[in-house]
């Protein structure tokens, strides 16, 4: 474990039920404390070069995220990666370079995929051709939240705001039902928390050119609000709503080991799935389906959300 904070501590709880847990770290020393029964240090490549380990998780703050997967996989360790999978766009070819020329394998936390809804509607859509998918992302995030850890709100170390973390899940999903979009156009702004966090709250994005999507997000809700997804085929409206799914109005109840959840309701309950899925590929030498080049694209759509300013841009 590289990291073990809120949900670095989700994963260690996950690997060492496991059995596979070997060793933590984190430049907290104080988050080291209840991994005493273990190895623990404050420097990841010391750990990585001591440790050996088969695979590392990288639950580290954004900005972290390339350099310590490029470093992991140049040692051929195989990585799993919280999300993102960087916060720049010269990261992502050399993430992919480092990826290609590894005899490891790289997989990113987009655990939402697993919900058991989102792997119904995925498997339902599988012959239908996505009109568009509209996503809703109202949660509730405070000053509090952003002086809790110092890499939170700030541009260099978090990357942006509400669309590079909160909403990313989301937006992900968008693309992995209706595929990606040639052209974007997308608007950001701080609309509730402009004394604390130089990033945004707030931000619209609107495909103009390839696969229809629309998201709308903000931290800046009284409360956390469920995540809402609508997809639009030709004959179908599909609602997905948490642990549920309409289809022209009528109820699907999805079957699927959603596990237990871990951490906050509003990360979904999947990282179990997620990762007994990552270590599955290693033992059985299969893909495992989210990979660098997957887990770029959210970013890709994010990065040039950014650069947008309410004007057209490519993807
Ligand atoms: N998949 C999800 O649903 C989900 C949910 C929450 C967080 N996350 C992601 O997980 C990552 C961590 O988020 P968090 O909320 O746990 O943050 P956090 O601040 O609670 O934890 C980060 C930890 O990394 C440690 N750290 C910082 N620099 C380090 C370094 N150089 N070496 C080792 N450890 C270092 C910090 O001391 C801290 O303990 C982020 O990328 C975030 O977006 C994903």
């Amino acid at each position: 474990m590289i990291g073990v904070g809120v949900i670095g501590s989700v994963h260690a709880a996950i690997l060492k039920e496991r059995g596979e847990l070997c060793a933590v770290c984190d430049i907290d020393a104080s988050k080291l404390k209840k991994y005493a029964d273990i190895p623990v240090y404050t420097d990841f490549k010391t750990m990585t070069e001591a440790e050996k380990p088969d695979v590392v998780h990288i639950c580290t703050p954004h900005y972290l995220h390339a350099e310590m997967i490029i470093f992991a996989l140049s040692r051929n360790i195989n990585v799993l990666c919280e999300k993102p999978l960087c916060i720049k766009k010269e990261d992502i070819p050399a993430i992919l370079e480092a990826e290609k020329s590894s005899k490891a394998r790289l997989g990113v936390c987009l655990q939402n995929r697993y919900n058991k809804e989102n792997v119904f509607v995925k498997e339902y859509l599988k012959d239908k051709r996505v009109i568009c998918a509209v996503g809703q992302v109202c949660w509730h995030r405070t000053k509090e939240y952003y002086q809790s850890a110092k890499w939170r709100g700030k541009l260099r170390t978090e990357g942006g705001g509400v669309l590079i973390n909160q909403a990313l899940h989301t937006l992900d999903l968008l693309q992995y039902f209706a595929g990606m979009p040639e052209k974007i156009t997308a608007s950001v702004s701080d609309l509730t928390l402009k004394d604390c966090i130089e990033v945004e709250d707030t931000a619209v994005i609107q495909s103009v050119k390839g696969a229809g999507l629309t998201l709308y997000a903000s931290n800046g809700c009284a409360v956390d609000m469920p995540v809402l997804i609508s997809v639009k085929t030709e004959n179908e409206l599909i609602q997905i709503l948490p642990g549920a799914v309409l289809i022209n109005g009528v109820l699907q109840t999805p079957d699927g080991e959603s596990g237990t959840v871990r951490g906050k309701e509003c990360y979904g309950s999947s990282h179990e799935i997620l990762i007994a899925d990552f270590y599955r590929s290693i033992e059985n030498k299969t893909e495992f389906p989210i990979n660098g080049e997957e887990a770029a694209k959210v970013v890709r759509l994010i990065l040039s959300a950014y650069e947008s300013k309410g004007e057209p841009v490519d993807v």
